[in-house]
């Protein structure tokens, strides 16, 4: 069974249609980022565990349905920390850690220079980053946050190319993979086509 989800809500696909759009300017980028992501994680957390409480309404006491697992989230910097006041808003009490991941420019090779996780063992965690080209950053942070523990991941990204997709159901055949897109290809260069660019530079303008 396929662990990739192409979320097909229209609000979803309107959303990503703006951020293909080349003449987006990065401020609106950013706040398009945002309601995208909001839309991607609340279809990748549909089976988090709950539990049932009592709560007090003004008129009665009530049966209720809470959380009952803190969640990690993950951003794979720069363009994951675009995705990541999404995650904070929905989930306030939600730990997180950082992988800094950059790919060499003449090859796109993803090299680590930065890793700071919170404490993930028997954790679900969330790991966010925009573009899912050769999955070489993914891979790499996803074993990086396995040998400490996790005991659940998924994936949300933005556009997905099918290279990616495939290294990462290889690799990691138990995190299922949330995004907008599963896009056509890979140029030679590694970047997604028809994609969205650049995306760290068009969510900072750099
Ligand atoms: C981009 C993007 C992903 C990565 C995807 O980051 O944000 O992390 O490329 O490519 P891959 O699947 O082939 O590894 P980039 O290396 O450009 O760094 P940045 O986010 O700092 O711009
Ligand atoms: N990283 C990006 O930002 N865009 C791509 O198309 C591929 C990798």
């Amino acid at each position: 069974m396929s662990n990739l989800h192409v979320v097909q809500h229209p609000l979803a696909q309107h959303l990503l249609t703006q951020l293909r759009n080349k003449h987006t300017p990065p401020e609106v980028f950013r706040s398009l980022t945002r309601k995208l992501t909001t839309i991607l994680v609340i279809e990748a957390t549909r089976d988090l565990p709950t539990e049932t409480v009592s709560v007090e309404t003004p008129l009665e006491e009530t049966q209720g349905t809470v959380l009952s697992a803190r969640l990690v989230v993950v951003p794979i910097l720069r363009a994951g920390l675009g995705m990541l006041e999404a995650v904070v808003d929905l989930f306030p009490d939600v730990s997180v850690g950082y992988i800094g991941m950059e790919r060499d420019h003449a090859t796109a090779i993803a090299n680590s220079y930065y890793l700071k996780l919170p404490p993930v063992e028997g954790r679900t965690v969330l790991l966010i980053d925009p573009m899912l080209a050769t999955g070489g950053s993914v891979d790499q942070a996803l074993a990086a946050i396995r040998s400490r523990g996790a005991e659940r991941m998924i994936l949300v990204c933005i556009v997905a190319a099918p290279e990616g997709v495939e290294r990462i159901e290889r690799h990691h055949p138990d995190v299922p993979i949330y995004t907008a897109a599963l896009d056509r290809e890979l140029n030679p260069a590694k970047y997604i086509l028809p994609g969205i660019g650049d995306f760290g530079d068009r969510l900072y303008g750099t």
